[in-house]
């Protein structure tokens, strides 16, 4: 995030205003997940397969874990392209929770290379989903790589644990990039609290650690 709060440009261009050590911090986060999880407009913009650097890979391998987490798209409307480069990467398996309006064809191309969670409603049910990635996939930890649409409403459902945010120096200004949350002119439905459990600078950049502070007790 730029320090005016902003997580990508106007035209929602690929990050690339974050240093080196930043996207190592991505890996070793990542690397530490179950799953990775990633909303449909940021897997489309940039193109990412969320994978993991080899030295990565093994030392998760000698933690007794799979190479690399199982790697999550969420779609409400499905209309994915089976020719994006994450599904030319084999490093995990693939699961996709979308809805039946993703159409037949689509459905026919992905099937060959992800396992499909197609809900008859029209919007995915994200708690539902999280439960089924706990009891069908075994998935305890789940590192959510936004984008800010898919982080905002985990963080409307009180679904958040914890915030790994890298302070970039920049400032972009203008209403039509997104913030942390989004392009929302809505507040929150409640504020939330958040608390720094971490903090650390290198350069100009400033990697923070927020323990989300939970609204509701859960079911
Ligand atoms: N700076 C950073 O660290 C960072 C991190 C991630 C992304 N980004 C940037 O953020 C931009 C994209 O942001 P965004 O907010 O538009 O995208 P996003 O959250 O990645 O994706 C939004 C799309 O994901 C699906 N989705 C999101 N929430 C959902 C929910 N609750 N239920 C079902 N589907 C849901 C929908 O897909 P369908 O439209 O297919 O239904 C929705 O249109 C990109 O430019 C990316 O580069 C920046």
């Amino acid at each position: 995030m730029t320090v005016d709060g902003k997580v990508t440009t106007k035209n929602f261009g690929p990050v690339d205003f974050t240093s080196r050590e930043d996207k190592l911090h991505l890996f070793r986060q990542r690397a530490l997940a179950d799953a990775v999880l990633i909303g449909h407009t940021s897997l489309k913009r940039d193109n990412v397969r969320l994978g993991l650097p080899v030295d990565l890979q093994q030392a998760r391998t000698k933690r007794k874990q799979t190479p690399a987490p199982w790697r999550v798209i969420v779609s409400n409307k499905g209309r994915i392209d089976h020719r994006l480069k994450i599904f030319q990467s084999t490093i995990s398996p693939i699961l996709i929770f979308s809805t039946t309006r993703m159409p037949k064809k689509t459905q026919a191309a992905l099937k060959a290379k992800a396992t499909l969670h197609l809900t008859e409603s029209d919007e995915i049910d994200l708690a539902a989903m999280l439960e089924t990635l706990r009891t069908k996939y075994n998935v305890r930890k789940i590192a959510c790589e936004g984008g800010p649409t898919l982080f905002r409403a985990l963080l409307e459902l009180d679904l958040i644990d914890q915030l790994n945010l890298t302070i970039a120096p920049y400032m972009f200004g203008g209403a039509k990039a997104p913030t942390l949350t989004g392009l929302s002119t809505e507040f929150l439905p409640a504020s939330v609290h958040c608390s720094l459990i971490d903090m650390r600078t290198s350069g100009d950049e400033c990697f923070l650690t927020y323990r989300i502070k939970h609204q509701r007790r859960r079911n």
